[in-house]
């Protein structure tokens, strides 16, 4: 009997800004490494095409890529040259919210004890992921600003949080819990929630009381509860206590990149924004970095890692497996760009990884 031949991942390459530009076409050249049966189609959205004509999304862009593509592909958006940052807000956050990819999951793994800023910490110690609410909270924009430039000035930003909203991350978060395991192969085992419930007592009350109602329905999983700012202290104080944390889509946001600085910096650190049986958007955590944009010098680690989180949520466990254990190495053999202690440039610490990845 003859195989059924596997049906090719239409996939939506969005390099956008900056750095976007350089680590995303590493990303690529590892995919295609793999020998994965995909289809690739790249997307100009971004700065340049903005400021070219005022284009941000293209009319019907979002039900385009939910039409037409399996997942989607995207490196980060921000341009001094664009000053509102209009576009990274209705590309990025546009996809985030108008194709309600609702859970922003951000794995955390230390692949080399010397890429820890703590001491006395191994590779082991830190293995968890926080899930983001990616739909709600402050990020909707909701408010206003009255009686603007006069020392009257009022601004508000409302923070938004639906029942079905909280409900449905929180569900997500033990979800994720049952059906994923630690790097080591053990089972994981706790869901910790965090939010400001002392102080923003109405959205922390529903989170408070819809993450009660949810636990009970997972009695194997242990749930638990920190206030955001004493987690960012236990963070660094003792990283081995996460397992799985759920949060809101700000405290998601700022405790990501403090998580990204015990995996070695911005460069290392992957995220997939996820809505179950949709199109979902896979981007590295860091931004466009105009500093060191155009340089050659980015650590293309967090996209490769990001394009592995894309390939395995597509079912393309071996191809995923293959890259991050290629890109284990280059960081242990130090095949890497300077921020993680090599001396390649992008380019080349992409080519070791694709290199690694395609022999056999
Ligand atoms: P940033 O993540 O771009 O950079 C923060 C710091 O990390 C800088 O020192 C930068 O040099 C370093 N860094 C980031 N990625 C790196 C990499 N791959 N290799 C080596 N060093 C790396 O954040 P920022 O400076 O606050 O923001 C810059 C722009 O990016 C802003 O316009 C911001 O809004 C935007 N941004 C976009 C996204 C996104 O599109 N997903 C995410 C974050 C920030
Ligand atoms: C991220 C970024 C975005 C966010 C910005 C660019 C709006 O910081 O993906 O972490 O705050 O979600
Ligand atoms: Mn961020």
């Amino acid at each position: 009997m003859t195989e059924p031949a596997p049906s090719k991942k239409r996939i939506a390459v969005i390099p956008g800004d900056g750095i976007g530009k350089e680590v995303i076409p590493q990303a690529v050249n590892v995919i295609q490494a793999t020998g994965a049966t995909v289809e690739l189609t790249e997307f100009d959205w971004g700065a340049d095409r903005y400021l070219r004509d005022r284009t941000t999304v293209p009319a019907d862009g979002f039900a385009m890529l939910g039409r037409d593509f399996d997942a989607i592909l995207v490196g980060a958006f921000g341009d001094p040259r664009v000053p509102t940052n209009i576009h990274a807000k209705q590309i990025l956050l546009g996809m985030r919210f108008q194709m309600d990819l609702y859970a922003n999951v951000r794995p955390v793994r230390l692949l080399d004890a010397a890429l820890c800023p703590l001491k006395g910490i191994e590779p082991k110690d830190i293995d968890f992921v926080v899930i983001r609410e990616n739909t709600e909270g402050v990020y909707t924009d909701a408010g206003g600003v009255f009686k603007q430039g006069t020392p009257d000035e009022i601004a508000t930003q409302e923070d938004i949080n639906t029942r079905k909203g909280v409900e449905r991350i929180i569900r997500y978060a033990f979800e994720y819990c049952e059906r994923h395991k630690k790097l080591d192969g053990s089972p994981r085992k706790q869901v910790l929630m965090c939010d400001k419930s002392n102080a923003m007592t109405h959205a922390g009350g529903l989170w408070q009381r819809v993450f009660k109602e949810v636990s009970r329905e997972y009695p194997q999983i242990m749930a638990q509860h920190m206030y955001v700012d004493a987690l960012c202290m236990q963070m660094v104080r003792d990283p081995r206590q996460f397992d799985v944390i759920v949060t809101n889509n700000m405290f998601g946001d700022i405790i990501t990149d403090l998580a990204a600085g015990l995996q070695g910096g911005l460069g290392m650190a992957a995220s997939g924004n996820i809505h179950p049986g949709k199109t979902s958007m896979f981007e590295p955590v860091h931004g466009s970095a105009p500093p060191i944009a155009g340089k050659n010098v980015a650590n293309p680690v967090g996209a490769i890692l990001t394009a592995a989180m894309m390939l395995g949520h597509l079912g393309m466990t071996r191809e995923a497996e293959k890259i991050e254990a290629a890109v284990l190495e280059a960081v242990r053999q130090k095949k890497a760009t300077q921020d993680i202690g090599g001396s390649l440039g992008t380019r080349e610490a992409g080519e070791w990884v694709a290199n690694f990845v395609g022999r056999e």
